[in-house]
C-alpha cells in the first residue's frame, strides 16, 4: 500500500537538477512581448495623468496600458473595489498604475522613466494606531461572547492588561508573481500561471476584458512557491498580461522582479491586539477579554476570513470559561495584506501565549505549568468560544509526551543554573502549542473535484483543481489513486491542475488541498473500481472481447469490496479468483466500458452561522507543540536557537517524510516571522526591506542547532481521506515558541517587570528591552 510511505516528491529529481519548469522557463513564443509594471510613486492620493508618448517612440515598445484601457478594472475576492491598475485613487506607494509591453526586460528598464505620472499627493495612513485614531475600519466581526467576562474579570483574583503585537511577513516565495498568456483563436485566451488559484485567475483575467469564463483558461504545473502569497494576488498580474495578450493578439509574459515583487505584493497582515486577562493564584484564566485588530493595508482582499480566523485561533490550545473576542480591520496606505501560511491564525495563537507567559512570569511560575492546567479538556472544558466540541482531544497527551521526550524540567533547572553565572549570555525555554481548525472558514470553498484516466497499460492520470506549490499534493494523490488501485505510485501521474478538466475550483489553501482533493480522487477512483469489480465478477478468467452486459443500476452501490486490488493483481477474496490489473481493464474496454472517472466531494458537516454562533466551524482539529531553547547574547542582543522538540498530530500520514519536511519548512517560517524578519518602511510609507539583503528570512545557520520533529501517530480521524491530517500550515504556529522562550530569557533578568517585546524579536528589540531593566 502506498498511502503511509514516505515516497519522494514527484518533482524531487526536476528541482534538484533544475529540469522543473517554472512560468519564465517557458520558451519564448515567436513574436512574445514583455510586460512590465510601473508603481505608484506616492502612498496615497490620485493620479491626474499619465503620459506614455515619449516611451512609446522608442525602439521595441508596443503598447503603454492604463486603467483607462482596461474593460473592467475592478476585481476582489470577497469585495470587488481593487483596481488592476490604479486611476482615480491610489491606495499605496508602488501599486500597480501602468504597463508597458516591449520587447524585453533591459527595454523596459531603459524605457520605464520615459513614463509622466503626475498625481496628487495626500496624507496617508501607514499604522494601526493611526487608521483607529481616525476610524479608518476596514471590516468588523460579530465577538465571541462566553460567560459573564465583566463580572468575571472584576472577581478576579489577579488582571493583566495589555496589547501583544506583530509584524507582517513577506512571503518570499523563490518564483515571483509570474504570468504567460497565450492569445488563441476566437478572442480565447490561454493562461498559464503561478496561481494557487487557477479559477479565481480564470474569472479575474476573463471578467476585466469582458470575456465568458469559458472563453479563459488557466493553467497551472506549479509554484515556485506559494505560502497563501498567490491564493488571490496572482489573478490581478495575471489580468494584466492578458490585458496586452487580448490588445496586441500576442503572448505576453509577465514575471516580476524580486524587488518590485516585494514592493507591490501583499503580505501576511500585523496585529495589535488589545487585552485584559483575570487569572487565579494557580494561574487558571477565569476571564479574558480581546480586541483583535489587523492592518488589511489598501483593500478589501482576504482580510475579512483571515480575521476570522485570528479570533478562531484567539483561545490557542486553552479553554476560556468567560471570554469576549472582538475582531476588527483597519484599512490603511500599504499593500494590501493577504493570506500568508496560518492565514490569521499565528497571529490569534500567538497573542494568549504571550498572554500565558506572562501569567506565569507574574506568579513566579513556570510556563508549563500555566499552559497545562489551561489546557482544553477530554470530557469537560472542551467547547471552544465559537461553540465547537474539541473531539479527540490529543492536546493533553501530547504535551505531556513532549514535556517529556523534550527533557522540559532538567533542561529549566540548568537554565536557571547557567543563567545565574553572569556569562553575559542568558537563556530562555518555553513550550508553545497550536490547535488549528482544518476547512476553508468560508463554507462553501470546501469542495472539489477530479477526473482520473485510467490507461491500458495500467497507468493511471489524475487532474483535480489542487495546485502544487511544494507542498507535496501531487504526491499525496498519487499515493492515495496508487492505493485505490493497488499499482504503484510510480504508475500514478499528477496532471498540470486546468480549468478545462477541472471547474469551479477552491484555492489550494487552509492547508486543505489533499483533504478536499484528494477526498474526490479517492471518490473518483471508486467509481471506477466498482465498475470493475462488476466486470471482474462477469468474467474473472481469460480474456473476452465481447458479452459483459453493463452494470444494472443495482449494482453500482452493492458492496463488492471483497475483489480486492492489491500489488498489480485483481483478487477476489471470497473465491480466491484472480487476474492482473491490465487483464482486467483490457476486458473492460473491449466490453466498452468507461476507465475513466469524474467525481466531487465536498466536505461533510459544516457550517457555522456567524449571527448564531452554531454549527461546526471546522472538520477537526491539527495539534502540536513544541519546546524551544534559545541563548541571548545580553551585549548585543544576538539570538541564537540552541534546542527545538517538535511532536505533531497528523492522524495517520499519507506521506510522513513530506509531512516532516512541511513541519520543518512551517517551523523555520514561523520562527523567522517571529525573529528577524522585519518589514521596514521610510517614514513616507516606502517599503525599504525589498530585498534578500535587506529583508532577513532565516538560513541554516538559523535553525535550531539541535531540531527533533515527531509524529504522534493515531487513527482516530475517519472526517478525513484515509485518516490524514492536514499539515501545510499548523506548525508554522509553533515558531512561536521561539519569541516566548525569549520572553522567558529575558524574565531572568527582569525580576518584577514583566518583559515585553513586540514581534519579530530582533537583536534590536531584545537589546532595547534589557536596557529597560538597568
Ligand atoms: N509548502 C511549500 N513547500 N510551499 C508553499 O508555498 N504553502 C503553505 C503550505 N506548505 C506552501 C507549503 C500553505 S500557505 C498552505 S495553505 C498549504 O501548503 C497548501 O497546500 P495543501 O493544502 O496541499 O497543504
Ligand atoms: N484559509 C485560507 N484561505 C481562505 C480561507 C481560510 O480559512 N477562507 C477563505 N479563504
Ligand atoms: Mo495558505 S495561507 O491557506 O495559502
Amino acid at each position: 500500500m502506498s498511502v503511509g510511505k514516505s515516497v519522494s516528491h514527484d518533482s524531487a529529481v526536476g528541482h534538484v537538477t533544475g529540469s522543473s519548469i517554472f512560468i519564465d522557463d517557458r520558451a519564448k513564443h515567436k513574436n512574445e512581448v514583455y510586460v512590465g509594471v510601473l508603481g505608484a510613486p506616492v502612498c496615497a492620493g490620485a493620479i491626474l495623468k499619465i503620459d506614455g508618448s515619449e516611451a512609446l517612440k522608442m525602439k521595441g515598445v508596443f503598447g503603454v496600458f492604463t486603467a483607462k484601457d482596461i474593460p473592467h478594472n475592478k476585481w476582489g475576492t470577497i469585495v470587488p473595489e481593487q483596481p488592476i491598475l490604479a486611476f482615480e485613487k491610489i491606495g499605496y506607494i508602488d501599486e500597480p498604475v501602468c504597463l508597458i509591453a516591449c520587447a524585453d526586460e533591459d527595454t523596459f528598464n531603459a524605457v520605464k522613466k520615459l513614463v509622466k505620472i503626475e498625481v496628487r499627493e495626500e496624507k496617508p495612513i501607514l499604522t494601526i494606531d493611526d487608521a483607529l485614531i481616525k476610524n479608518s475600519i476596514l471590516c468588523q466581526a460579530n465577538p465571541f461572547v462566553r460567560g459573564d467576562i465583566e463580572g468575571a474579570l472584576k472577581n478576579a483574583p489577579n488582571v493583566l492588561i495589555g496589547a501583544f503585537e506583530c509584524g507582517g511577513q513577506e512571503h518570499f516565495y523563490m518564483e515571483s508573481q509570474a504570468t504567460v498568456v497565450y492569445p488563441l483563436e476566437n478572442g480565447q485566451l490561454e493562461v498559464h500561471s503561478s496561481s494557487q488559484h487557477p479559477t479565481e485567475t480564470q474569472h479575474v483575467v476573463a471578467h476585466s476584458l469582458g470575456l465568458d469564463y469559458s472563453q479563459v483558461v488557466c493553467v497551472v504545473k506549479r509554484m515556485g512557491g506559494g505560502f497563501g502569497g498567490k491564493e488571490s494576488q496572482a489573478a490581478h498580474f495575471a489580468a494584466m498580461a492578458g490585458l496586452v495578450a487580448y490588445k496586441l493578439n500576442r503572448p505576453a509574459r509577465l514575471a516580476l522582479t524580486k524587488d518590485d515583487d516585494m514592493m507591490m505584493t501583499g503580505k501576511r497582515h500585523p496585529f495589535k491586539n488589545f487585552y485584559d486577562v483575570g487569572f487565579d493564584d494557580t494561574g487558571k484564566i477565569t476571564a479574558l477579554k480581546v480586541v483583535i485588530v489587523a492592518n488589511g493595508g489598501a483593500y478589501v482582499d482576504l482580510t475579512p476570513s483571515i480575521l476570522d480566523r485570528a479570533m478562531f485561533h484567539a483561545d490557542g490550545c486553552y479553554y476560556l470559561e468567560n471570554c469576549y473576542i472582538e475582531g476588527k480591520a483597519v484599512r490603511t496606505n500599504q499593500h494590501s495584506n493577504t493570506a500568508f501560511r496560518g492565514f490569521g491564525g499565528p497571529q490569534g495563537n500567538m497573542t494568549i501565549e504571550s498572554i500565558v507567559e506572562d501569567i506565569a512570569h507574574y506568579l513566579k511560575k513556570d510556563a508549563f505549568e500555566v499552559r497545562r492546567i489551561n489546557l482544553y479538556g477530554i470530557n469537560d472544558r472542551n467547547v471552544t468560544p465559537y461553540n465547537q466540541t474539541v473531539e479527540h482531544n490529543l492536546l493533553p497527551e501530547l504535551f505531556d509526551k513532549l514535556h517529556k521526550s523534550s527533557e522540559y524540567q532538567k533542561r529549566k533547572d540548568n537554565i536557571s543554573a547557567f543563567n545565574k553565572t553572569k556569562s553575559g549570555k542568558v537563556r530562555g525555554l518555553s513550550m508553545t502549542g497550536a490547535k488549528f481548525g482544518i476547512a476553508f472558514t468560508t463554507k462553501f470553498l470546501n469542495q472539489g473535484n477530479a477526473l482520473v484516466n485510467v490507461h491500458l497499460d495500467g497507468t493511471v492520470q489524475v487532474s483535480t483543481g489542487a495546485t502544487e506549490m511544494g507542498q507535496g499534493v501531487n504526491t499525496k494523490m498519487q499515493q492515495i489513486a496508487a492505493t485505490c488501485f493497488g499499482i504503484p505510485h510510480k504508475s500514478v501521474v499528477l496532471m498540470p491542475t486546468s480549468t478545462e478538466k477541472n471547474h469551479n475550483t477552491s484555492p489550494t489553501a487552509a492547508s486543505s488541498g489533499t483533504d478536499i482533493n484528494g477526498g474526490a480522487v479517492f471518490n473518483a477512483c471508486e467509481g471506477i473500481l466498482q465498475t470493475l469489480r462488476w466486470v471482474f465478477l462477469q468474467q474473472h478468467s481469460g480474456v473476452v472481447y465481447d458479452g459483459i452486459k453493463s452494470m444494472p443500476a443495482v449494482d453500482v452501490k452493492a458492496d463488492l469490496s471483497h475483489v480486492e486490488f492489491i500489488d498489480g493483481n485483481v483478487i477476489d477474496q471470497k473465491t480466491k479468483k484472480s487476474m492482473t490489473f491490465k487483464d482486467l481493464l483490457k476486458i473492460a474496454y473491449l466490453n466498452q466500458f468507461s476507465l475513466a472517472g469524474y467525481a466531487f466531494y465536498k466536505t461533510p458537516d459544516l457550517g457555522f452561522d456567524k449571527s448564531t454562533h452554531e454549527g461546526r466551524a471546522f472538520n477537526y482539529f491539527t495539534n502540536g507543540a513544541a519546546v524551544s531553547e534559545v541563548e541571548v547574547d545580553e551585549y548585543t542582543g544576538e539570538l541564537k536557537v540552541l534546542r527545538t522538540d517538535i511532536l505533531m498530530d497528523l492522524g495517520r500520514p499519507i506521506n510522513p517524510g513530506i509531512d516532516i519536511g512541511q513541519v520543518s519548512g512551517a517551523f523555520i517560517q514561523g520562527m523567522g516571522w517571529v525573529t528577524t524578519e522585519n518589514l521596514f518602511y521610510h517614514e513616507s510609507g516606502k517599503l525599504l526591506s525589498h530585498s534578500p539583503t535587506t529583508y532577513k528570512i532565516p538560513n541554516i545557520q538559523d535553525t535550531p542547532r539541535i531540531f527533533n520533529i515527531e509524529l504522534m501517530e493515531n487513527h482516530t480521524n475517519t472526517r478525513n481521506v484515509m485518516r490524514s491530517k492536514a499539515v501545510g500550515e499548523p506548525p508554522l504556529l509553533l515558531g512561536s515558541s521561539v519569541w516566548t522562550a525569549v520572553k522567558n530569557a529575558l524574565s531572568y533578568r527582569s525580576e518584577d517587570v514583566l518583559p515585553h517585546i513586540t514581534s519579530p524579536a530582533t537583536n534590536e528589540v531584545i537589546l532595547m528591552e534589557l536596557n529597560r531593566y538597568e
